[in-house]
């Protein structure tokens, strides 16, 4: 079976393409390298030892798709080409609807055009807002967002949902990401923001490699064991795995729209985090504690029983792996 992953260099994408590779799948790889390297194609071969076939091109662009379902006999599509970074969007709302909008508009046209009706789409816990009780289950109301980029999200699962009651013979699984943390174990792929990062685990590993003089925690005053935010972080390889998953699933029945979160069940504050790095990795992060981040919220962790009963799919790492994993990238990737 040969899949087309949109976005696939980039950080969850790579690592599904490895996993999609050793599990005897064909990739074909649609990515513009907006958020992303070129050398990503050959240390995902390097890995499995596999040939990928990748095409440079925007995801909005239709000639460019087309191009690709002319070319290969695509079965399935994972969908991970969008922007993702929630202050930028905050900023830039309309580069955010125009990209995150227009490439799934554009990917779902082609794909009728060709007759490929099984998708995996990228969605994020972010679609939940606020939630009113954790852990979350997939039945929780949705939104209001806190931001546009969470907002694309929300648009999208519901024009796939409008898709699917246009034509019943669609596959489509919303797969909802609570906060996906870590990098492969060969050191190979991971998170390598350019900028100052926004994310807890991107900057914990600037500070710990003196990139950054010192973490800002924020906020110690919500209602949690520490006072300090709590949130479901994921293996970015157990991510991966639920995609394949959701595509394996996919031969075995026929799915419609349905929506599943892919987190661990388990909520870890900002400071077990950071005790965590500092102690499996033997080196210090320094913090300060500062005021709350606005729109952050206390606690967010998922139910992850839906994934397990319907897709067979759980997250097998731990905090340990995770914050293992994510040094190991760094001090590999600054031997490359
Ligand atoms: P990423 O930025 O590392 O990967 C996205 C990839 O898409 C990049 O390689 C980028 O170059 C490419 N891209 C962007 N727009 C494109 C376009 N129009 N055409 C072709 N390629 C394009 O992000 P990621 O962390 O791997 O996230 C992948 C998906 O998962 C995104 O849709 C994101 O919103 C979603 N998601 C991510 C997280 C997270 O914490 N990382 C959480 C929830 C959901
Ligand atoms: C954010 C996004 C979410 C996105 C996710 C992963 C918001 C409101 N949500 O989630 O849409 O899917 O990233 O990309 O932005 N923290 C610190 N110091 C830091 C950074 C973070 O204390 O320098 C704390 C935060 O307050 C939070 C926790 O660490 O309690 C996790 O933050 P982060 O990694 O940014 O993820 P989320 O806010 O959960």
């Amino acid at each position: 079976m040969k899949i087309l992953v949109t976005g696939g260099t980039g950080f969850i994408g790579s690592h599904t393409c490895v996993e999609l590779l050793d599990s005897g799948y064909e990739v074909v790889i649609l990515d513009n390298l907006s958020n992303s390297q070129r050398d990503v194609v050959k240390k995902i071969q390097t890995i499995t030892q596999k040939t990928v076939h990748f095409y440079e091109g925007d995801c909005c662009d239709k000639q460019m798709v087309e191009k690709i379902f002319k070319e290969h006999h695509i079965d399935a599509v994972i969908h991970f080409a969008g922007y993702k970074a929630v202050g930028e969007s905050v900023c830039k709302p309309l580069m955010y609807y125009q990209n995150n909008l227009m490439s799934t508009l554009t990917l779902c046209e082609v794909m009728n055009q060709y007759e490929c009706k099984q998708l995996v789409f990228s969605s994020s816990a972010t679609v939940y807002g606020d939630p009113e009780i954790v852990p979350i289950d997939e039945t929780s109301k949705l939104g209001p967002t806190t931001n546009p980029y969470g907002t694309t999200k929300l648009y999208i699962e519901q024009i796939l949902r409008d898709l699917y009651v246009s034509d019943p013979s669609w596959n489509i699984a919303l797969l909802r990401y609570f906060n996906p943390i870590g990098a492969h174990a060969s050191g190979f792929i991971g998170e390598s923001p350019n900028d100052i990062p926004n994310n807890l685990m991107p900057y914990i590993v600037k500070v710990a490699n003196k990139e950054l003089p010192q973490l800002h925690v924020f906020g110690n005053d919500y209602d949690t064991h520490d006072g300090t935010g709590i949130r479901d972080y994921i293996h970015v390889v157990d991510l991966a795995k639920g995609h394949i998953c959701s595509i394996n699933n996919f031969l075995l029945e026929h799915v419609g729209v349905e929506a599943y979160n892919l987190g661990t069940g388990f909520g870890y504050s900002v400071l077990d985090v950071v005790h965590t790095f500092m102690k499996v990795n033997d080196v210090d992060v320094p913090y300060v504690i500062d005021e709350r981040r606005p729109g952050d919220i206390a606690s967010c962790y998922a139910k992850t029983e839906k994934a397990y009963q319907e897709l067979g799919w759980k997250a097998e790492k731990n905090l340990n792996d995770m914050c293992k994993d994510a040094w190991n990238y760094v001090k590999h990737f600054k031997l490359q």
